[in-house]
């Protein structure tokens, strides 16, 4: 048996048993003061991902005290990804190994906040299919692209259209947005707290955080 990583790296399974951890994600989790989950953020570069998922990351933590961690497409790139590029191949392995990092994270019983343009439906799907029902929640942030284009954070949108980047996300290479997002978030017309806001009563609606004892609300 072969897995599929990358065309340069076909690597052989056959040998490799896995071993069965004697400690389960419900055991974790029973310990915890929340459900895990995976809160996914896709969207064009410049929508407000990085931003809205470090507020939301930090109400988390702060106010509601649950364990997280946040996983994000530039710093990634520097780490872990550091080597692929834009290229649909190189995007879908970068979901690829996301996908595989967010599962443990996710088996570890933390909320999981993810914020990558993830621009095709297919590689977002497939880190879907890696969790048990339930568990992926596709945020989106939909943000206008001449907005987008307009904030401009890093100054990128100004070279693709200089043709100084290739295959950049919504100018020369596609976004396919989610059909059935959990949430979809208008980054422009709201404040970054009311998005947080948002987030937060969905996750109390759904019994993946309890409510705050009365003291602190
Ligand atoms: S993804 O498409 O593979 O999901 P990811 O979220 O990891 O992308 O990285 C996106 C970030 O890389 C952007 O926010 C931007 O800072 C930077 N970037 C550099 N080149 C490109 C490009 N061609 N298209 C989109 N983003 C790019």
């Amino acid at each position: 048996m072969f897995i599929y990583t990358t065309k340069a790296c076909m690597v052989k399974m056959s040998n490799i048993v896995p071993h069965e951890h004697k400690l389960t994600r419900a055991d974790r989790t029973a310990i915890k003061n929340h459900h895990p989950v995976v809160i996914w953020f896709t969207g064009l570069s410049g929508s407000g991902k990085s931003t809205i998922a470090n507020a939301l990351e930090e109400r988390l933590n702060r106010v509601h005290h649950t364990h997280t961690y946040l996983l994000d497409g530039d710093n990634i790139r520097t780490g872990l990804n550091a080597g692929l590029g834009f290229a649909e191949e190189d995007r879908q392995e970068n979901i690829r190994r996301i996908g595989e990092v967010t599962k443990l994270f996710y088996d570890a019983g933390l909320i999981v906040i993810t914020a990558f343009i993830s621009p095709f439906r297919r590689d977002r799907q497939r880190v879907e299919e890696l969790l048990p029902a339930g568990a992926f929640m596709e945020i989106l942030i939909d943000c206008p692209l001449e907005i987008c284009e307009q904030r401009d954070p890093k100054g990128l949108y100004l070279k693709a259209r200089a043709g100084q980047i290739g295959e950049f996300t919504g100018i020369t290479s596609p976004y396919e947005a989610p059909l059935a997002p959990a949430i979809t978030l208008a980054s422009h017309e709201y404040t970054v707290e009311q998005c947080v806001d948002q987030l937060i009563n969905y996750m109390l609606q759904k019994g993946i955080i309890p409510p705050l004892p009365d003291t602190q609300i």
